[in-house]
């Protein structure tokens, strides 16, 4: 299969306030330890007020343009994948493409919750697939801070903020790229993860639904479980499409929700701990920041290399889940 999109550049934005499971103990009846255990996650970043989605996306597409050396003029499209934008009007996109002054892009965003970055990605792709002169940023940006209850210890302990950026264009040669990738969703699940409050049907003033329903709610076991099942199946979908097998794989990153979900999907792709990437001890569940933060990471630490094969896989509410597998 011919490859289609190649990241040239990726950038990361975290805000500078680190929240510990030692600060949490002092807000919700839990403990180090049991997050530490159940999930994986030490630490996390909270935005601090004047901190927003669109400033760090803005801060990520910086740094991606400038790792890409693209000017912001040449950038035909910005896609933000977030549920937690600035405003409900307008995207987040179109503040993104204003501030670094991509006069000549469009802007939208994309909502697919924590599988918003490969499902943007995708978009991309297609994009430069029809058109491969064509300059795409993508970014996943989320304040979840402002959506989780910060008296529900089942959720609040697991989420943080963060943004990451990648810029795509089409590859002058044909061995790099993404291969393909792979977009799935079930929504007679969605009930299982859900922050209800503040669309059109239960506006933010209305006084229909509990407080509660303001702010993200999950039945963890349920989401856990479907998690590992769906990421597992679209990880060997990737691989089967392109003809791969696990031990073709350099490196694995998955979405950074729990350490527990990425052990089991690890185990039954049967590969060895080296090979999958994790961060979530220090920024937890960053939704469709986390893999663009990853892999900002695994490339600062020379964990990509040209010529890997590299996996992305994610899952989260509605559900949706994917993965893209890439020639990097
Ligand atoms: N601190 C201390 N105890 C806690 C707690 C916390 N922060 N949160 C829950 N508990 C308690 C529960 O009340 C329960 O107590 P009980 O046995 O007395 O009723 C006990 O811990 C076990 O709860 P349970 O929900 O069964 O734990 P779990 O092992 O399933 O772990 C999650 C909970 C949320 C960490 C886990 O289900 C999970 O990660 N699910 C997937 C979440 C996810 O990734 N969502 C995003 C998808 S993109």
């Amino acid at each position: 299969m011919k490859t289609g999109a190649v990241i040239c550049g990726l950038g990361a934005a975290l805000p500078s306030r680190v929240l510990t499971n030692k600060d949490l103990e002092q807000i919700v009846d839990t403990s180090d330890e049991w997050i530490t255990q159940r999930t994986g996650i030490k630490e996390r970043r909270i935005v601090s007020p004047g901190e927003s989605n669109s400033k760090l996306a803005v801060e990520a597409a910086k740094k991606a343009l400038a790792r890409a050396n693209i000017s912001p003029y040449e950038l035909d499209l910005i896609i933000v994948a977030t549920f937690t934008p600035d405003y409900l009007m307008p995207a987040t996109a179109v503040l993104v493409q204003d501030q670094i002054g991509a006069k000549n892009a469009g802007a939208f965003d994309l909502a697919a919750t924590c599988s918003g970055f490969i499902y943007a990605l995708s978009v991309a792709d297609q994009f430069i697939r029809a058109d491969r002169s064509r300059k795409i940023l993508v970014i996943g940006s989320e304040v979840l801070s402002h959506k989780v209850n910060w008296e529900d210890r089942t959720t609040c302990v697991l989420f943080g903020d963060g943004a990451g950026a990648a810029v795509l264009t089409g590859s002058t040669n044909d061995q790099r790229g993404i291969l393909s990738t792979h977009l799935h969703a079930d929504g007679s699940l969605w009930h299982l993860l859900t922050v209800k409050g503040c669309g059109s049907l239960y506006p933010p003033c209305g006084d229909e639904l509990p407080r509660e329903e303001y702010y993200i709610k999950m039945q963890g076991r349920e989401v856990f479980k479907h998690a590992v099942r769906a990421m597992e199946i679209v990880a060997r979908e990737a691989l089967d499409r392109n003809n791969c097998s696990p031990e073709d794989l350099a490196l694995v990153v998955p979405h950074q929700a729990n350490i527990r979900i990425i052990e089991a999907l690890r185990e039954r792709l049967g590969l060895p701990s080296e090979k999958v990437f994790v961060n979530l001890h220090k920024y937890g569940n960053t939704s469709a920041a986390s893999i663009p933060l990853a892999l900002v990471e695994a490339e600062e630490e020379g964990r990509l290399k040209s010529g890997d094969l590299v996996l992305l896989v994610a899952f989260g509410g509605g559900f949706t889940w994917a993965s893209a597998l890439l020639r990097w």
